[in-house]
């Protein structure tokens, strides 16, 4: 019996996985790394020091900075995302969620957060959807990031249920792994062949409805 949702942030909710990938793009290509869509895939879900590691390692560079460095570029990258996110407003809000959520909301399920973006928050604020969120699991408590299931494990204990109680929703692979391990439901939404192991998958978040998911868990 599902009583709760657990959502990703970026690449679910809105359009911020676009945001995130031009400012990760804009540092690689600086530091000489080729930018390849292997990469832009695999970062999706994935910290800020985690996605800064992979791009190091993509372009074989990882031993050339330091942390004090590393940090550096970490902030730079997130400079340029956070002027991004100054501007957004709730028309950037992915095409049904809103409905979705209200459907939720009305049904009585429990809405829970689990991104892994500091600027998480943030993003809610600028599309009004805070209120839709009470829970949400703080990135900086956990000690490992997707595709560990802690977060997702995190966000079912936020809403006072077993795991098993709650569904996942993802954009990105490292997520719908982390969401299985976790022992959720996984609900992918994009690409087939990125989320071949989510348990539900839908092409777009229009059509991720409560009734569209129902169905399709049978
Ligand atoms: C989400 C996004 C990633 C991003 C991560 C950290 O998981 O999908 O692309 O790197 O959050 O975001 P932050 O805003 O904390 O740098
Ligand atoms: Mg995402």
């Amino acid at each position: 019996q599902i009583k709760g949702f657990v959502f990703d942030l970026d690449g679910v909710i809105t359009d911020t996985s676009l945001y995130h990938t031009k400012a990760w793009r804009q540092l690689a290509e600086k530091l000489g790394v080729t930018w390849t869509k292997t990469l832009e895939d695999g970062l999706k879900g994935i910290s800020r020091m985690d996605s800064l590691e992979m791009i190091l390692k993509a372009g074989n560079i990882q031993d050339k900075y330091t942390q004090d460095e590393k940090v550096a570029l970490a902030t730079e990258k997130n400079t340029n995302y956070v002027n991004e996110i100054k501007k957004m407003t709730p028309a950037n809000i992915l095409p049904g969620i809103k409905a979705f959520l209200d459907d939720l909301r009305a049904n009585g399920y429990l809405i829970a957060l689990a991104s892994a973006s500091k600027n998480g928050p943030t993003v809610l604020t600028q599309l009004k959807l805070t209120d839709y969120f009470p829970k949400v699991v703080d990135p900086a408590s956990l000690s490992k990031g997707k595709p560990d299931p802690e977060i997702y494990i995190r966000g079912a204990e936020l809403l006072g249920l077993a795991p098993e109680a709650c569904v996942g929703v993802e954009d990105a692979a490292a997520g719908i792994e982390a969401i299985n391990a976790a022992n959720e439901v996984s609900v992918g939404v994009g690409d087939a062949t990125t989320l071949a192991d989510a348990d539900v998958r839908f092409d777009d978040t229009a059509q991720m409805t409560l009734a569209n998911i129902k169905a399709a868990m049978g």
